[in-house]
Order: C-alpha cells, then structure tokens, then sequence
C-alpha cells in the first residue's frame, strides 16, 4: 500500500516539476504540433477520471480513439442545429428568470448562479433530454448533486496531496463527493434504460439518416438518444460508456460556457461603446419586436461572434492543455523532450504573445478577429484531433444566451480606464471571477 502512494506521490511531483519547466510553452509553432501529434494526455487527468471513467475526454489514446469516432456524428451540424428550440427556450427562461428574482434595475448582483443555472439546464436537456429549470427548483437533487461533484473535483485537482485516493478517502468531503457521484449515477442510469426502452425498435440500418436525426418524429433527440441508436452498431457504447460520456457532456460543457458567458457580459460592461455596437447588431438582426430567434439569424451576429472570441482569447476558461510525450519527441524549434515528459500548453500566453498578436495584444478589441486581419494561434478550444468536439454547440449557446440578455438589459459594472481589462480571476482548472460576476442590468 506505502509503495503506491509513493509511487503516486512521486508522479504528481513529477508532473509538477515539468509544469514549471515547460509552463512557458507559448512558441505557437511548438504548440501547433503538440496539440497535433501528443494526444495523450498527462497523469493528472488519472484524476479526473475517477469522476467519469474512461469517458474520451481523459482517456488513453487507446480508448479515446474508438470513442471520439462514434462521438463525431453526434456533434454534427445537423443534430448541433436540432437543439435550437430549446437553446431558445432556455434563453429565453434565462432572461426571464433575471427579472422574477428582482436583478433587473436593482443594483448590482452576482450573474454566475444565473448563468451557470442556463448552461447547466440546457445541456442537461440536451445531453440527457430531462428539463429541470435549477432557477425555478434550486432544490433540485440532480444538478444540485451535479455541480457539487464538478466543483469537489475542481478543489482536489488544485490540491495535490489530495490526489491519492488513500488519502483523499479520509477526509469529509470524500464522502460527499462519492454521495453526489451515487446520485448522478443512478438518475443517469435510469434514463438511459428509459431511453434504450423507447428506442428498442428503431431499426437503425433501414432509414439510418431519418433515424439518427429524429425527421420522422417531431421530438428532438437529445445526445444520449443519438448515442444509444448510434450504439445499434457494432463498436458501438456500453451503458456504462454512454453514462460516462454524458456525464463527461455536463462536466466539460457548463463551467466552461458559463464563464465565457460571464467574462463576454463583463466585458461589455466595462468597455459601453462596444456593448451598444453589440446591441445595434442585434435590433438589425432581429428587429425591435420580440421576435425569437431563429436558425439562421445567427451566422448574422458577425459582431457579437467577434466579440465572443476577444474574450475567449484574453480569458480562455480553460487557461493550461494538458499532454505528454510518450516518446522521446523533437519539438520544431529544437527541443527535444525525452519520453514521458508532461506537457503543460499555456493556453492564456500563446494567446496574449505580443510577438504574435501585436503590441496591444493584452488590449480589448473585437476587431482583430476581422477576416482580413492576421491574428495569432487561436486556441481557447484547443485544436488538432483531440480539440473540444463541443466548440460549435458552446459557440451556439454562449451566442444565445448574450443575445437574450442583451436584446432586454443594458449590462453595467465598472468601466475600464484603459484599452487592456483585467479581472480578478481565480483558478481552478478554470479562470473564474473571484467575485462571482458581480454586474448590474437596466431595463432596456
Ligand atoms: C466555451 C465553452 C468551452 C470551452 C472553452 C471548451 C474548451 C475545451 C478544451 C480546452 C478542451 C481540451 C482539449 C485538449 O485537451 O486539447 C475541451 C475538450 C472537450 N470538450 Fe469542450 N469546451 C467548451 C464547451 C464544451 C461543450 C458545450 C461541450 C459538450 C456539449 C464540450 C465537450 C468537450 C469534450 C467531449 C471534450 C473532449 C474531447 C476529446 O478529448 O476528444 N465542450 N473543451
Ligand atoms: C420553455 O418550454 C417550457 C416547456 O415546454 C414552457 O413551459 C416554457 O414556458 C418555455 N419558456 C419560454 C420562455 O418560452
């Protein structure tokens, strides 16, 4: 038993020494071909899996490759679009939700519950297919036990002597952490019964197309339904497979979106010129009318797209990548890692390197992202073969949440005295404000 977690505690020690070492990993040419060709993923995601099981995102090379396979049809444009209704509706509760609990025209008030409350009940419908609105139930079991589990992980990945289970089992909140787990589970278990039950007799090699995309039926399938008729074929998912891959849904796609959309409206807070050109955008698109929103209205946001990716470039939510070399491996600019060497890629410094993007590169301006601009490596959703398959979907629904909440409220916090913003972030394997977004809205 001692020789394991020294062994374990070894690794971690190791793994922290090349975070160190390589933590100035920013040469955009050195990363481009890591996130290429290293798809393996350090020892700290070992960690992470203990939430999620194999699911792809951590997972060896070895199993990640069969599993990335039968997720890419899932995360297809055509089933990305299907799940517009109810990215409407849940932006639209959102907005509305703001003014029932009194936030509107009352001061200022911390956004993130409401925001984390729109992503994680929309992707909760979207993976799962269950609609539970957290703002209306807070005390909703599932996705209370769901955001608790998300944030116990986030606290034992920063505090590393937690990492080896023998010890992280003695302390209290363990015990929480496997009862929330136990909860998310069992509800995700018996919906994918439920859901194998409904769709037993779909025939998927018939009328593959039509199946997969639900056009016979007027429901909307959501991505466990996708992935269990994409299961019908061989190499598809197990059950435990298809929990561990919607699970992985909730934990790679609420935090992440959340503070995209939060740093976007705090943003705008602080530099009003660029909210109203954000907000004029949107009566052109949409006209002064409560119109709702529709599938092509919004490849018609090209400001608000522009804004959307200055903040992911100056507050990328996910500020480090984590990989490894599995053999000795020359970097282009001539380095030469020898096997086993963690890799830890500065998502945060590639993306603010003057070099690259210019001397004002810590500055606020969406117009960088012009199509006729040079703009450096881009890479907040990584990129290469094992980039974030959710990119499209979180793009669509960060969009979508800005755009009803914007259209209503005009967004106030401080204003920045200069071009270059800060805010007072604090990590956890996400950059998130230390003061939970506190903003203000006026009625528009
Ligand atoms: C603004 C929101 C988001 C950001 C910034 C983001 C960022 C990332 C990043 C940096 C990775 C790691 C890639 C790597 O290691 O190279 C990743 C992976 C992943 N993301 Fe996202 N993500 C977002 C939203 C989403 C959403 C909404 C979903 C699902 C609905 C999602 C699903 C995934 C999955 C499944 C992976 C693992 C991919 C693999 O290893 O094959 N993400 N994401
Ligand atoms: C969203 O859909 C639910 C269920 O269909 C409905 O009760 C609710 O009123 C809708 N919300 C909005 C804002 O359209």
């Amino acid at each position: 038993m001692a020789k394991i977690i020294l062994n374990e505690v070894k690794n971690d020690y190791y793994i922290i020494l090349f975070t160190i070492y390589f933590i100035g990993l920013t040469n955009p040419e050195d990363v481009d071909f890591v996130l290429k060709n290293c798809l393996e993923k350090a020892d700290v995601a070992t960690l992470l899996r203990k939430a999620i099981g194999n699911a792809g995102i951590f997972a060896p090379v070895s199993i990640w490759t069969r599993r990335r396979k039968i997720l890419i049809p899932a995360f297809s444009p055509k089933i990305i679009n299907s799940f517009m209704g109810i990215l409407v509706n849940q932006s639209e509760e959102l907005a509305i939700q703001l003014s029932h609990h009194k936030m509107v025209g009352t001061g200022r008030f911390a956004a993130w519950p409401f925001i984390s409350a729109y992503t994680l009940d929309s992707v909760c419908e979207t993976a799962l297919g269950i609609r539970i609105n957290y703002l209306r139930n807070p005390d909703n079991m599932f996705l209370k036990a769901a955001s608790n589990l998300f944030s116990l992980v986030a606290d034992r990945v920063v505090q590393i002597w937690l990492w080896p289970d023998v010890i992280y089992n003695c302390i209290p909140s363990s015990t929480e952490f496997y009862e929330n787990l136990k909860i998310v589970y069992d509800l995700t278990d018996k919906i994918i019964q439920q859901k194998k039950e409904e769709l037993k007799d779909v025939d998927v090699q018939l009328d593959s197309e039509n199946v997969i995309f639900g056009q016979n039926t007027k429901k909307v399938r959501c991505f466990l339904e996708h992935l269990i008729l994409l299961s019908k074929n061989a190499g598809g998912f197990t059950d435990v497979e298809l929990r561990e891959e919607v699970i992985t849904f909730l934990l790679a796609g609420t935090d992440t979106s959340s503070i995209a959309i939060c740093n976007t409206l705090t943003l705008l807070a602080k530099y009003p010129k660029i909210q109203e050109k954000v907000y004029r955008e949107i009566v052109e698109v949409l006209g002064e009318a409560d119109r709702p929103l529709e599938k092509d209205d919004l490849k018609e946001f090209k400001y608000l797209e522009r804004v959307i990716k200055e903040t992911l470039r100056l507050f990328p939510p996910a500020p480090i990548l984590i990989r490894k070399v599995t053999e000795e491996t020359k970097m282009p600019t001539g380095v030469t890692l020898p096997a086993d060497t963690g890799i830890i890629v500065s998502v945060w410094g590639i993306s603010r390197d003057k070099k690259y993007w210019g001397p004002d590169a810590d500055c606020f301006d969406p117009d960088r992202f012009l199509p006729d601009r040079k703009t450096g490596l881009f890479i907040p959703f990584s990129s290469g073969p094992r980039n974030c398959i959710g990119y499209q979907y979180a793009l669509m629904s960060v969009k979508m949440a800005l755009i009803a909440v914007l259209r209503r409220y005009r967004v106030i916090g401080e204003e920045e005295n200069g071009p270059a913003p800060t805010i007072d972030t604090k990590f956890n394997i996400m950059m998130k404000a230390k003061d939970n977004y506190q903003l203000a809205l006026e009625a528009r």
